[in-house]
């Protein structure tokens, strides 16, 4: 048994995966733009994931662009048969890097191909629509053409599995009458809760979420009581912040990102590490401090 074998796994579309998996956008440069200052490391972060039992990737042609796609292809393919790569769709990056909405039937087409050329793949297993209403945040707002672009590629056979992507409870509900959602994908750890009612009718149905930012972005999380805690546990915050969103409920699926291997090593073994009962309090306090 590896260490990531200890968090188990949940459905992701048809497939298993393990609930620790890995998120490619902090191996495209500053700004998730442009190439890394050192690709040959970029690489061996993917490597050192899988060879770790990573089965589940979380990729997107906007970050770079088209660099973290063209990263796991070169450092990957031919894939093991039991990875399975996440991409997003419905963002594009002008030439500053600023994300800008690109959710047009021709625009979504295209990404689908763009993807599909730079993974070196001929179906996409799950492709998140990523939805721009607001960059910043889940805003109220139709997402029913977009959504039927995607489940028109879908019936090509282009794309496996549909999950959305900073979205609303509306907008999921919606989205499940149009076809079938095998993920969510919203901004969501120890600091940021407001997706906690989701997260469960969620997973009453079966369905994966998966937070991103998990260990709190750019800026990782920083609270004297969540350090107390590692520190009484022999681990570190962060690894504490995963362990929290591991056992806070069963359908979350984790990605965090990095671009260092040491990085990428102690957020797996994370998987490992027993939250007790007693520091669950401290812990949520963090949440509601900030709500
Ligand atoms: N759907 C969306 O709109 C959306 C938005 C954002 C992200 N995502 C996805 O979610 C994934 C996770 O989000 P994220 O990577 O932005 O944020 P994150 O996982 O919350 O945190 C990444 C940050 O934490 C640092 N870090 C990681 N492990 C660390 C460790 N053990 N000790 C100290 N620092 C550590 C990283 O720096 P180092 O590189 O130095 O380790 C990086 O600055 C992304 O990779 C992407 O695939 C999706």
């Amino acid at each position: 048994m590896t260490p990531i074998d200890q968090a188990g796994t949940f459905p992701l579309g048809d497939r298993r995966v393990h609930r620790l998996g890995y998120g490619a956008m902090q191996l495209a440069g500053p700004g998730v733009f442009g190439p890394p200052r050192d690709p040959d490391a970029a690489r061996a972060v993917l490597r050192e994931a899988i060879a770790a039992g990573v089965d589940h990737i979380d990729t997107s042609d906007f970050y770079g662009p088209h660099v973290t796609n063209r990263l796991i292809r070169e450092a990957l393919s031919p894939y093991p048969a039991s990875l399975t790569l996440v991409t997003k769709i419905g963002a594009r990056r002008d030439e500053k890097g600023g994300w800008l909405p690109a959710a047009s039937p021709e625009e979504l087409t295209r990404a689908v191909h763009d993807n599909l050329t730079h993974l070196g793949l001929e179906a996409l297993e799950v492709v998140n629509l990523r939805v721009m209403l607001d960059t910043h945040g889940p805003a109220e707002g139709s997402i029913e053409a977009p959504l039927a672009t995607l489940a028109g590629l879908q019936r090509q056979g282009l794309v496996r599995h549909i999950g959305l992507s900073n979205v609303t409870p509306a907008q999921v509900a919606q989205g499940r009458g149009i076809c079938d959602i095998v993920c969510v994908q919203n901004q969501y750890n120890l600091a940021h809760r407001g997706d906690d009612a989701l997260i469960d009718s969620l997973a009453r149905d079966g369905i994966a979420y998966v937070p991103f930012f998990p260990l709190g972005g750019f800026s990782p999380l920083q609270s004297a009581a969540l350090s107390e805690v590692a520190r009484r546990l022999g681990s570190t915050p962060l690894q504490v912040a995963l362990a929290w969103l591991l056992r806070r409920s069963p359908n979350i699926l984790l990605i965090p990102g990095t671009s260092s291997v040491a990085h990428l090593r102690e957020n797996l073994a994370a998987a490992a590490l027993h939250l007790p009962d007693k520091v669950l309090p401290v812990l949520e306090r963090i949440g509601a401090r900030v709500a």
